[in-house]
């Protein structure tokens, strides 16, 4: 089945780089800064149909659209783009994310970057793997840590104080960066390569795959009072290796957020 859901994936990521040669056409969606492509459209078309013959029984929860599943007990998560003003400004750092959930859990994950060609990838209690490679959060503590976060750009009510927090890490942390893809921030906190990330709200579809690339990786990920996700709600989610996360809790960096 992951390996299904990778191939998936890399098919649909061709036709993002397709992009690249012709002209994107962007629409203005509900809240501010909340932008859709035909790309998105297309790419997420792509997965239903690729992703309902994987695993007809499923049903299908995308980004675009306002189609919802009628059953969650079985379900892919999908963002068919996800960093997709990163994709509108040809910035080429945008993923394909897909999750497949059962009860509420997340069984298989995979987010796919056809930039670089990295696929990350995991299956519950079997690990977490970039390009059939396993990979591990870093052991680096909150002092070296290189922190990322994401700004809530659809609600501009969410700015001043994810500012504030972004500010507080900065000063007890290495350095800090704000990508463009949430998905691609919590596989390279899976991977090592970076320590921490917060935001202070994000959609099932955002999280879903690579919260599971970090559990399967050694690291921690929940809402920021320490609570699980809920998988098919949004969520203010905090990121880290087991250092940077517990620092996180231990300094009290959620309250007054
Ligand atoms: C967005 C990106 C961004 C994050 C936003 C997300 P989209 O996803 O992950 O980094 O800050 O909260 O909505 O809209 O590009 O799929
Ligand atoms: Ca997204
Ligand atoms: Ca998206």
């Amino acid at each position: 089945m992951l390996e299904e859901i990778i191939e998936a994936a890399r098919q649909a990521g061709k036709i993002m780089l397709e992009a690249e040669k012709a002209s994107i056409d962007v629409k203005e969606k509900t809240g501010s800064a909340n932008f859709v492509t035909q790309y998105d459209m297309a790419v997420q078309e792509n997965l239903r149909q690729a992703l309902q013959r994987i695993c007809p029984e499923a049903d299908f929860l995308g980004e675009e659209g306002n189609d919802r599943p009628e059953q969650t007990a079985l379900v892919f998560i999908v963002d068919p783009i996800d960093g997709t003003t990163n994709f509108i400004h040809g910035y080429r750092h945008s993923a394909i994310s897909i999750a497949l959930a059962q009860n509420g859990k997340i069984e298989y994950g995979v987010v796919y970057n056809p930039y670089t060609e990295e696929v990350f990838s995991a299956a519950r209690g079997r690990g977490a793997y970039r390009n059939g490679e396993p990979i591990h959060v870093s052991s680096r503590p909150m002092k070296e840590a290189l922190i990322c976060f994401g700004t809530s750009p659809y609600d501009p009510s969410l700015a001043e104080p994810s500012f504030r927090l972004a500010k507080r890490l900065f000063d007890i942390a290495a350095d800090i960066r704000r990508s463009g893809s949430a998905a691609l921030d919590l596989c390279a906190i899976a991977a090592g390569q970076c320590e921490f990330d917060f935001e202070l709200v994000l959609q099932p579809w955002d999280f879903a795959a690579s919260s599971l690339m970090i559990e399967e990786a050694g690291g921690r990920v929940s809402r920021p009072d320490g609570t699980p996700l809920r998988i098919l709600e949004p969520n203010p989610v905090i990121a880290g290796n087991r250092l940077t996360y517990d620092a996180f809790l231990a300094e009290g960096l959620q309250e007054g957020l």
